[in-house]
């Protein structure tokens, strides 16, 4: 089977793509108000359901694993109503688990049968078995050219799934509306980054639809325009976590060397990445500014930056979000090539 390429754009160096990037991501205006719920996505009627005064589309999961828990309990306790949540989960012992958990929610044995109605289709799959699950899934997926797919698997492109939907159909111009995005895992406790991407086919409504959904589990929510960025986003908030894990590894040792117990030391590193992020999120002070505020000159701070600077940190950085961006292009290209 053929795939189209992904997009990367050969003869610009790495750096300059990531300076495009950014700029177009910071071009996207996030929304960062957490929605309570999601009203106003509308289809054909026989779709839509009544909740009081509301409308809330119905939403399936196809692969009931972490992601797919964290998006559904979040948006349960956002007011979703469960009966208008399904999921679909192969393993009978996560099934009986997700369902004694959220009782409310429609668990099914058969992906076609949660399917079958939905408005919004999450494919919350691993991408290794997401050409499998669309494949088998084509024909109720084209059905309605209204219903909204969003794929969280990396790597596998918007032109990658609607030409896996025209092979499986066997038409040639089967389209649909299909949003990637990609989390992270503070998602799994509600304070997620995420990245998203639409296809063509993809209105503004369903756009708005999926901004709701991330924000069931994300505090962030972004666009990009251009479907490459998405391994950008991946080298950012997607893998982010764990460089964030390695400086407060790093710094907690230390802190443990330099005389303290672990506890504290611990303790005190966490409180202070937590602080620090919570104040550059709340100040109208942009980074650079925080820190030159908080570095008395020669001070203990401004010794402790100079280290650092003299260490080469910022390329440190750079080097690690570009490598693991180019990273996400080569799994790309390995998955691909396992689907052909
Ligand atoms: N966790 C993260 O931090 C993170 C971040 C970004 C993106 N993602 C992506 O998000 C997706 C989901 O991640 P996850 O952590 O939730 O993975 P997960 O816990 O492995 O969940 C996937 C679930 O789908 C089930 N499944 C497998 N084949 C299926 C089929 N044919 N039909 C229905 N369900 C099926 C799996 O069952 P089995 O266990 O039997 O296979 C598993 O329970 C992945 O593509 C992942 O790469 C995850």
């Amino acid at each position: 089977m053929l795939f189209k390429r992904p997009i990367i754009p050969a003869t610009r160096s790495w750096l300059y793509c990531l300076h495009q990037q950014q700029r177009n991501l910071a071009r996207i205006p996030t929304t960062t108000t957490r929605l309570v719920s999601i009203t106003s996505y509308s289809t054909s009627s026989h779709h839509q359901q009544q909740h009081g005064k509301q409308q809330y589309p119905i939403i399936s999961f196809i692969g009931g694993g972490n992601m797919a828990e964290a998006i559904m309990g979040g948006l349960q306790a956002s007011g979703h109503p469960g009966s208008h949540l399904r999921f679909t989960e192969p393993v009978t012992e996560r099934r009986r688990q997700l369902e004694s958990k959220y009782p409310t929610l429609v668990g099914f044995d058969e992906n076609e049968q949660a399917v079958e109605g939905a408005n919004v289709v999450v494919l919350a799959v691993k991408p290794q078995v997401l050409h499998n699950v669309m494949t088998t899934l084509a024909p109720s997926l084209t059905k309605d050219s209204s219903t909204l797919i969003i794929s969280i698997a990396p790597g596998i492109t918007t032109s990658d799934m609607v030409q896996w939907l025209r092979d499986a159909t066997q038409e040639k111009t089967t389209t649909a509306a299909i949003v990637r995005c990609m989390p992270n895992t503070p998602a799994l406790i509600g304070e997620g980054a995420v990245g998203l991407y639409a296809s063509e086919a993809v209105s503004d409504e369903q756009r708005q639809t999926a901004v709701s959904i991330m924000h069931a589990f994300a505090k962030e929510v972004s666009w990009v325009t251009n479907e490459s960025m998405m391994e950008t986003v991946t080298g950012i908030s997607g893998s982010g976590p764990a460089y964030f894990f390695l400086i407060m590894e790093a710094m907690q040792n230390a802190a443990v060397k330099a005389g303290l117990i672990p506890e504290v030391a611990k303790a005190l590193t966490l409180q202070t990445c937590l602080g620090a992020a919570r104040m550059a999120q709340e100040s109208d002070d942009d980074l650079a500014t925080l820190r030159r505020k908080v570095t008395s000159p020669k001070g203990t701070t401004e010794a402790a930056i100079n280290s650092l600077e003299s260490n080469h940190i910022r390329k440190i950085m750079e080097e690690a979000v570009l490598t693991a961006q180019q990273r996400g292009h080569e799994i790309a290209e390995e998955l691909r090539q396992q689907q052909e």
